[in-house]
């Protein structure tokens, strides 16, 4: 194959057109989310990750075959230092559409003018819960004041948009979704609920006596709003509704319950450099050892990502009553 020849699209073997990268810069983050993380993690060794020059140099070669946007994820993408750079370079690549990130919050309030400047889009920012007892509960770690801090600096600086993200768990805030829905409609954001995924192994939670469906939240809302439905999509695996009345889409992510996968066009690349081809699954290939080949060059790298295509697997299968299939935890892709 010569530079001449690779594809300006990738496809995978279902004709599905990949261009969605989503890249997780780091596995560590200030919260220890009880769906997202064990309690006691350890994390990886500096030299088991990509350098950020590494990152950029993917992120390059994936616009050039074809990606048109690239959510930067973690663990918490904000703690790694020279976050703000790298989303610099990556925010400045011709042909990439949009640059997105994926984000706790609880550095917003320092950093949302910078993302801004950084040429970052939109924004997703996690908030599982309104009550700050509950907040310490669910992140283990984190301070709910912080993060709506964040939430006000974002929308003072005025991103395309802002979503939410809540993974509701029962009996931990699945009574909130009506609070949360009116705090994103007060705000003029959006918000998507989550249904829990079974990655990696949690301690002190089950995930099946969690499970609460999309279907029962959407019902729990209908008592309270009128929504709409909505064609309108981020190219995201989010089903929105509009709340009549308001500027606020409510998103469903259920990956249980309506699976997205026929209309999948992303790929993850982890901080170890692997290049993950479904979230449920562990189809994968090394790309930090491709690029840190002593004789690696744009081609091969190339090859190597439009070859990967091919093993892109086409659905994946949650089950919560069993142990997890999957045990790489959610930091290790960003979601
Ligand atoms: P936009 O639609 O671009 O706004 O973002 P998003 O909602 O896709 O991204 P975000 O990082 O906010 O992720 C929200 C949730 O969607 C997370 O729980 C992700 O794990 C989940 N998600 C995103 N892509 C996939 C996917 O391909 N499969 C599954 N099962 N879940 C996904
Ligand atoms: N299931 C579903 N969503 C999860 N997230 C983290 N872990 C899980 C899980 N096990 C969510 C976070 C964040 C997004 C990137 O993924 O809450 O909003
Ligand atoms: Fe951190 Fe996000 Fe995982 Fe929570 S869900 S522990 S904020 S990476």
């Amino acid at each position: 194959m010569t530079a001449t020849t690779f594809p300006t699209q990738l496809i995978d073997r279902f004709g599905r057109k990949v261009d969605y990268l989503r890249i997780s810069i780091t596995d560590r983050c200030d919260f220890r989310c009880v769906y997202c993380m064990a309690e006691d993690m350890t994390f990886l060794p500096r030299e088991a990750i990509l350098s950020l020059e590494e990152i950029y140099l993917l992120a390059k070669t994936f616009v050039e075959l074809g990606v048109t946007k690239i959510r930067i994820t973690g663990g918490e993408p904000l703690v790694r230092k020279g976050a703000l750079a790298l989303l610099e370079q990556i925010g400045a690549l011709a042909g990439l559409r949009e640059l997105v990130l994926t984000t706790n919050g609880s550095q917003l309030a320092t950093v949302a003018s910078k993302l801004k400047a950084a040429n970052v889009k939109r924004i997703n920012i996690s908030l599982d819960t309104l009550d700050p007892v509950k907040f310490k509960a669910m992140t283990r770690t984190g301070e709910l004041q912080q993060v709506l801090a964040g939430i006000d600096a974002a929308r003072e600086v005025g991103f395309e948009r802002i979503k939410l993200n809540a993974v509701i768990l029962k009996h931990r805030n699945h009574d909130e979704v009506g609070n949360l829905v009116q705090f994103a409609i007060d705000k003029k954001i959006d918000i998507s609920f989550i249904e829990e995924m079974p990655l990696g192994v949690v301690d002190k939670h089950d995930r099946a006596e969690a499970y609460y469906s999309s279907d029962l939240i959407r019902a729990d809302l209908a008592q309270r709003f009128t929504l709409l439905p909505s064609t309108q999509k981020t190219g995201g695996p989010s089903d929105y509704c509009l709340v009549s009345g308001t500027q606020t889409r409510v998103g469903f992510i259920s990956p249980h319950s309506h699976n997205f996968c026929a209309s999948c066009n992303r790929v993850r690349l982890t901080v170890e450099g692997r290049l993950l081809l479904c979230l449920g699954n562990d189809h994968a290939i090394d790309l930090k050892s491709i690029i840190r080949t002593p004789n690696a060059t744009e081609q091969t790298i190339k090859q190597a990502i439009v070859a990967a295509m091919e093993i892109k697997p086409e659905k994946h299968d949650f089950n919560l009553q069993e142990q997890p299939v999957i045990l790489r935890y959610m930091n290790m892709t960003g979601g």
